[in-house]
């Protein structure tokens, strides 16, 4: 059997990635699966029921009851909701319960996206196209900041970019899959690239790399 095909696409809050991820799906005609929803619904799941996110036991046995309906949260995109999914998926607990729904999405047989922190390095090593997709810790404040301005809500351009920051620092130095490029994906810097260019550029990387069989 030969592997399924998988566009793994890693990097830090707020680089484009779920944009990004999206539209490759949209125009490779693939699957997409935006994994930190998985992890975000186990922090809200922590906040319903009272749950202290930092309690490794507590936080797994949540991440082992989700169910894909948990996942149509529209409210689960905000902000609050993404600090308590940096938490709970601190914890190897979490990540353990969470891969197998992950791999079983990569292995559909039309291909899939999957975009998320860890997917080249641990979901998916095996996946053919892997794109770290990055940009400055300003840039992606920046439009966070805009973002939110745009929807009408008073934000603070510091205080989001002292945010972004601490995500990275928790996302980059937790001892279990770190977010890391794997040693084989492509770097993509979108710090200077509107969206469409940014696009283009993932997929010039997609049809540079080892075609769909
Ligand atoms: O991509 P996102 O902002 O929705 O992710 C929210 C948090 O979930 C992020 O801070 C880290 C965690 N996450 C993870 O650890 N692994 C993933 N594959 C996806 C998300």
């Amino acid at each position: 059997m030969t592997d399924p095909y998988v566009i793994a696409i890693d990097g830090p809050a707020a680089a484009g990635k779920g944009t990004l991820a999206k539209r490759l799906a949209e125009h490779y005609g693939l699957g997409y699966l935006d994994t930190g929803l998985l992890y975000r619904a186990v922090g809200r799941l922590a906040r319903e029921r009272g749950v202290d996110p930092d309690d490794a036991e507590a936080a797994g046995r949540l991440a082992r009851e989700l169910v894909p309906s948990h996942l149509d949260d529209g409210s689960l995109r905000g902000h609050e909701a993404g600090e308590w999914a940096s938490r709970v998926a601190a914890h190897p607990s979490v990540r353990t319960a969470l891969t197998d729904f992950q791999r079983d999405f990569a292995r559909r047989p039309g291909g899939a996206v999957l975009d998320g922190r860890d997917i080249g390095t641990v979901i998916c090593p095996q996946a053919p196209v892997k794109i770290f997709v990055t940009a400055s810790a300003e840039v992606r404040a920046r439009r966070r900041t805009d973002e939110l301005l745009a929807k009408g809500r008073g934000v603070d351009y510091a205080q989001i970019l002292d945010e972004v920051r601490q995500r990275d620092a928790r996302d980059s130095g937790r001892s279990t899959a770190p977010l890391r490029p794997a040693s084989d994906a492509r770097l993509l810097d979108t710090s200077d690239l509107d969206i469409e260019a940014a696009f283009r550029a993932a997929c010039a990387i997609v049809d540079a790399s080892p075609p769909r069989i």
